[in-house]
């Protein structure tokens, strides 16, 4: 499992579009609390895959869904999601039988919808402004690579 450490928010955003090209397709968690850098990595992950510029990329805090790209990519935030079911009224199933990069911040919180077979990217504040971000590829049997 990589590990990889950034010291700005620029790193993590070159980081995040290094990281995009070998990214499945599929659910990309990003796990970590609130400042950790989940929604800057986005940026650089939809940048490195030609979806959006990274000034593009904004916190879909209030939408809860954006979307880049024409479908190839979706960033979605569950941090204002209260209940579960409120998950269906988002159309989430729709779009994970797409063939997009769904990046998800929050998405540990309603661990009963994601799917077995994901991405999970952890960011830990090592630093005010250093960042200890890890890749984990996590597989039905419940192994992690
Ligand atoms: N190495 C770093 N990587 C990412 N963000 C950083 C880093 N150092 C400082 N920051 C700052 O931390 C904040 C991260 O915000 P954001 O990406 O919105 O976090 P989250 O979506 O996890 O709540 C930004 O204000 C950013 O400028
Ligand atoms: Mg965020």
């Amino acid at each position: 499992m990589p590990v990889y450490r950034t010291a700005s928010d620029a790193e993590t955003i070159a980081l995040g579009a290094r990281l995009a090209p070998d990214l499945p397709r599929g659910v990309v968690l990003l796990i970590g609390n609130l400042g950790a850098g989940k929604t800057t990595l986005a940026k650089g992950i939809a940048s490195g895959l030609g979806a959006a510029a990274p000034d593009e990329v904004s916190s879909p805090t209030f939408t809860l869904i954006h979307e880049y790209g024409g479908g190839l990519v979706y960033h979605i935030d569950l941090y204002r999601l209260e209940e579960e079911r409120e998950l269906a009224t988002l159309g989430l199933e729709e779009i994970l039988d797409r063939d997009a990069v769904v990046l998800i911040e929050w998405g540990e919180r309603f661990p009963r919808l994601l799917p077995a077979r994901r991405t999970e990217i952890h960011l830990r504040t090592v630093a005010e402004d250093e960042r200890e971000i890890e890749v984990r590829f996590v597989t039905p049997d419940g192994g992690i690579r």
